[in-house]
């Protein structure tokens, strides 16, 4: 009888069996059932295992060599993981773009492993698409977005990056300009040298979106 009365005279009881049942979730719980279909976002160390899955499987069958090893991957994306850029499809990697800075005219060898702060031109290491989605604009969009993310970061003014000939003609239809064979070689490949311009006239700048 004595706890009927307590209960039923209780002032702080009441509220709380008159509040209707609610679910507590978290905001990262309600993410995780809304993941983005598509994000594009800077790399961080991370998701250096995606990218390194990615990288394996891409190169390591065709030439046997990764543009970056494991370590590198983790040394630029917590260097530098602003030069750096991921689209995910429902959290998934499917397709990265690695940069480091750099400050000579043309990319020499120790450019495979530096990052320079501060730097006028961006070293792009590799740009990698995930088998199950190549051949579909993904790498040529990733790119143009790249470029444009560039172009508003101040003080970067070109994009270099080095590829095998028969990737010649992919950099050409995206805007890059061939500068000559490349000095940098690995175990006996040789590239070309290529260059974007960043930005551009001042008319492509003032509508770029900066
Ligand atoms: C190269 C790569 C990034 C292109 O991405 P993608 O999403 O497949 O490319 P897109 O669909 O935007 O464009 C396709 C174009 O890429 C070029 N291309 C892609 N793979 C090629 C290959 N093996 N040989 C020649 N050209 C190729 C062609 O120009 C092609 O155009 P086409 O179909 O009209 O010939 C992607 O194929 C990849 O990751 N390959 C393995 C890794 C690699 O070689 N990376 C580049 C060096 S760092």
């Amino acid at each position: 009888i004595m706890a009927q009365q307590v209960s039923s005279s209780s002032p702080f009881l009441k509220p709380f069996f008159l509040k209707p049942p609610v679910r507590a979730v978290s905001p990262l719980q309600q993410r995780r059932h809304t993941l983005p279909a598509s994000e594009f976002r800077n790399l961080t160390p991370q998701d250096a295992i995606s990218v390194f899955e990615i990288e394996r499987e891409a190169f390591i069958s065709v030439s046997g060599e990764c543009p970056l090893t494991l370590q590198e991957v983790l040394s630029f994306l917590s260097q530098c993981p602003e030069l750096s850029l991921g689209w995910f499809e429902e959290g998934q990697l499917v397709a990265f773009i690695i940069g480091s800075g750099w400050d000579k005219e043309s990319l020499l060898q120790e450019a495979m492993t530096q990052h320079v702060p501060n730097p006028p031109t961006v070293h792009i290491h590799v740009l990698s698409v995930h088998r199950h989605c190549r051949q579909q604009g993904k790498g040529s969009i990733l790119l143009w977005r790249y470029l444009q993310y560039l172009s508003c970061i101040p003080g970067l003014r070109r994009a270099l990056l080095i590829c095998e000939d028969f990737l010649v003609p992919f950099y050409l239809k995206a805007g890059f300009k061939e500068k000559g064979p490349s000095v940098i070689s690995v175990s006996n490949m040789h590239f070309q040298e290529m260059e974007y311009t960043l930005g551009g006239q001042a008319y492509t700048r003032r509508n770029s979106g900066c």
